[in-house]
């Protein structure tokens, strides 16, 4: 008698011990990527560093902390108006949108660009050059720590929220077809133009100290022609997965994988910042991604195609001819 009951006893807690586990850590896993806000998470949290939160606003204001709008102008490195977060989503920490989690354990890694294993610190310089246009910080700049101490404590302090932790962007299944500008620009029109505007000018926010509201996608003021998101098939990959914002993700994704590439292709089809000395981009040519845009190429496709595609052909060449299987 006395064993039953203290059975149903030890039930009784397994029980509510596990009904109470859920309620605690469920809906922290599972809360969706909009109800959490960085800037409360990190800037009003008095468990994080003063050099953490530095860093956080050099990555997600960077126009008014490194970038145009920085009062001093020899603390300006980035060259146009964006915020790195403007890419890498929420903080860094959205799946399927090049998250920096984990980023610490990614690197030192292999980068064809420069043929060489090349540093987070390198890596970060890669995006201020390109994605940025702007200009590389000294590796021991005190807002190169900064940055990296807040994707540090990304893994360490951050709550596992968004923690699917996708590296990179979601693969999209290349199309067998060319970028079309016409399908593109019906697709801009009906999902993006709100927002972006239809110059692709983006949308400033009111105070004249900060930088935009909603990044503009080509002209003078965006990402430069040797950047990662000017080659359709990455592009395609980032909006595929979380463009239209807030209606998009990539576990609920709005276009399709041959929309977003059509609308990738419009976007990078408009004049932008021009990168010097992109010539010397991957010394190895062939490891050149099959859409960069610029040249030189180690094959005889034409620079048309290795911007708008078909890609495909491009692809197989690579593979028949050096055994090198390419996704981008
Ligand atoms: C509801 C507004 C909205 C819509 C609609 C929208 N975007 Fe965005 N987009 C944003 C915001 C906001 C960001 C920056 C996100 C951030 O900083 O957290 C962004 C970022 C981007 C970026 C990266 C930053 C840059 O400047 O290059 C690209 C590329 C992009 N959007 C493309 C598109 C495309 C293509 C569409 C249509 C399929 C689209 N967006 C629809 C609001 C929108
Ligand atoms: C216009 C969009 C854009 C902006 C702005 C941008 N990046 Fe990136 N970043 C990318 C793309 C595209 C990649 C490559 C993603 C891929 O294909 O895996 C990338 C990759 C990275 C990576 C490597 C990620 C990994 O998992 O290997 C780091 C680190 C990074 N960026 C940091 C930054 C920092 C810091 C800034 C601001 C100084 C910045 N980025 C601004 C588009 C951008």
């Amino acid at each position: 008698m006395a064993l039953v009951g203290a059975l149903f006893l030890l039930m009784l807690v397994v029980f509510f011990g596990v009904l109470y586990f859920d309620r605690i850590w469920k809906p922290e896993a599972e809360k969706p990527i909009q109800e959490w806000n960085p800037d409360v998470l990190v800037l009003s949290n008095p468990e994080v560093s003063e050099q953490v939160k530095k860093g956080y606003l050099l990555l997600s204001a960077s126009s008014q902390n490194m970038g145009p709008l920085q009062e001093n102008p020899s603390l300006r490195y980035a060259g146009n108006n964006l915020s790195c977060t403007n890419c890498h989503l929420n903080g860094g920490t959205q799946s399927g949108a090049a998250s920096w989690i984990g980023i610490g354990n990614r690197f030192p890694q292999f980068g064809g660009r420069a043929n060489k294993t090349g540093s987070l610190t390198e890596r970060i310089n890669g995006c201020m050059e390109r994605s940025m246009n702007g200009k590389a910080l000294p590796e021991d700049a005190p807002q190169m720590k900064a940055m990296l101490a807040y994707m540090e404590w990304l893994d360490e302090g951050l709550p596992k929220l968004n923690s699917k932790n996708f590296k990179g962007y979601p693969k999209i299944e290349i199309p067998s077809v060319a970028v079309n500008l016409t399908k593109g620009k019906s697709i801009y029109e009906k999902e993006c133009t709100l927002c972006h505007g239809a110059k692709g000018q983006g949308v400033r926010f009111n105070d004249p100290k900060k930088g935009y509201q909603y990044p503009p996608l080509w002209g003078d003021d965006t990402y430069n022609d040797g950047a990662g998101m000017h080659r359709v098939l990455t592009a395609a990959a980032f909006i595929k997965n979380n463009m239209p914002y807030l209606q998009a993700r990539w576990d609920n994704p709005k276009l399709t994988d041959e929309e977003a590439y059509h609308v990738a292709g419009y976007i990078n089809s408009f004049s932008r910042p021009q990168k010097e000395n992109t010539t010397t981009d991957y010394p190895d040519k062939k490891l050149k991604p099959v859409s960069t845009p610029y040249g030189p190429w180690t094959d005889s496709f034409s620079p048309e195609q290795h911007k708008y595609g078909p890609f495909p052909p491009i692809i197989q060449y690579y593979k028949q001819t050096y055994g090198i299987e390419k996704t981008k």
